[in-house]
């Protein structure tokens, strides 16, 4: 265990220590709601912003500049592996992949590359934005192998995830073929980040809430399990977040990491409950950030309240801000959190 007496509340929370307030960050903080990042995107697209190192620090920056939030999380996307893989990846304006995998033989064609060479901007911004961060901890991130293989073979957004799960079931070699390649390329990408600079990791596993409890133990579990075992002795602490993980949170928290990511579908006590002595982070429900002050006011006041007697809360959303958030809510919450929470 490291030297923690020194670590910022954020890193204390991941190991469980004691924290003087309650940490708290926003899933997709840097993006549409700020117009510091409006005013850029006017000028880059988002493809741009993410692959030149100048610019995705300056976008990480925006939000810890604008609020006294416990962590940043770097500028990129989920989706940025799967170009050097092969895939043709648009943003117009959510992602499009102009070349999706539906076959065995697709699988074959993915390329497990060096990630310094195909995902170096990256590291390189992380590097930089370290550097300008100070005291605040630097997170980085990578999409979870299911959610990864869902969008290389969706080839964008989807509903109901038809192509994935007739892929999963229907050719259940492939399946496991595409799992392997995408979770080395992942571990080795979340290892660079952490010598990069990044003090934590979040895995996000956006999507998995489509399967059952049995389709995630058989075709997804071992695959996670995979990356948050090799990431144990990176150093730096590691988020296992997914949304719609009600239905299966045992075996969700049984795949690893040091801190578990819920949405607001479950009371926070009870997916506390469930998942046993782990770090937590949720679970307010972003649209809430859209609400009157004070039915916004009593929802943070709940969640404090269910996290009461626990050491290991991190605050959070229970997925990403949305784009026409006000950010006089935003920097709200971020105060209550620490206010009702100091001790
Ligand atoms: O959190 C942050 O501030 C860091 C940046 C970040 C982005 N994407 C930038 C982005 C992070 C952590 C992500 C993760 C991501 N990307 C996920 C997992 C988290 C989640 O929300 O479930 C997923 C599924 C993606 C894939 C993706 N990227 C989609 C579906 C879209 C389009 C939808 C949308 O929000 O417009 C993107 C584009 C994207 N990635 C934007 C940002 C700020 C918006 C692009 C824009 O500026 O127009």
């Amino acid at each position: 265990m490291p030297n923690l007496h020194a670590a910022p509340r954020f890193i204390r929370a991941c190991h469980r220590q004691t924290v003087d307030r309650i940490p708290v960050w926003f899933m997709r903080q840097a993006g549409r709601y700020m117009k510091e990042y409006r005013e850029l995107r006017k000028k880059y697209s988002i493809l741009q912003l993410a692959k030149t190192p100048e610019l995705a620090c300056q976008v990480t920056l925006q939000p810890i500049r604008a609020m006294p939030i416990d962590a940043a999380i770097i500028f990129a996307d989920i989706l940025l592996p799967i170009e050097p893989m092969g895939a043709r990846l648009c943003f117009a304006p959510g992602p499009v992949i102009d070349n999706p995998v539906r076959t065995s033989r697709d699988v074959d064609r993915l390329k497990e590359f060096d990630v310094k060479d195909g995902l170096g901007f990256v590291l390189k911004a992380i590097t930089l934005a370290r550097r300008e961060l100070g005291a605040t901890p630097l997170i980085g991130f990578a999409g979870a192998p299911f959610t990864l293989a869902s969008y290389l073979i969706e080839g964008g957004h989807s509903d109901h995830f038809l192509k994935t799960k007739a892929f999963m079931l229907e050719q259940p070699k492939a399946w496991d073929k595409l799992m392997r390649k995408v979770r080395g390329i992942t571990v080795d990408y979340l290892k660079a980040q952490v010598e990069a600079g990044a003090q934590a990791v979040q895995l996000f596993d956006s999507w998995v809430g489509c399967l059952s409890s049995d389709q995630y133990r058989r075709f997804v579990l071992p695959h996670s399990r995979f990356v948050l075992s090799a990431l144990k002795r990176s150093g730096a602490p590691v988020i296992h977040f997914g949304t719609g993980t009600s239905g299966f949170l045992e075996d969700f928290a049984s795949a690893g990491g040091d801190v578990v990511g819920v949405d607001w579908r479950i009371d926070l006590d009870r997916a506390w409950g469930r998942i046993g002595p782990r770090a937590i982070q949720g679970n307010l429900d972003p649209t809430l950030l859209f609400a009157s002050r004070s039915v916004l006011k009593g929802a943070v006041h709940d969640i404090l309240r269910r996290s009461r007697g626990r050491r290991g809360f991190i605050f959070n959303l229970g997925h990403g801000i949305l784009p026409q958030t006000p950010v006089e809510n935003v920097r709200s919450v971020v105060g209550w959190v620490h206010a009702w929470s100091s001790n």
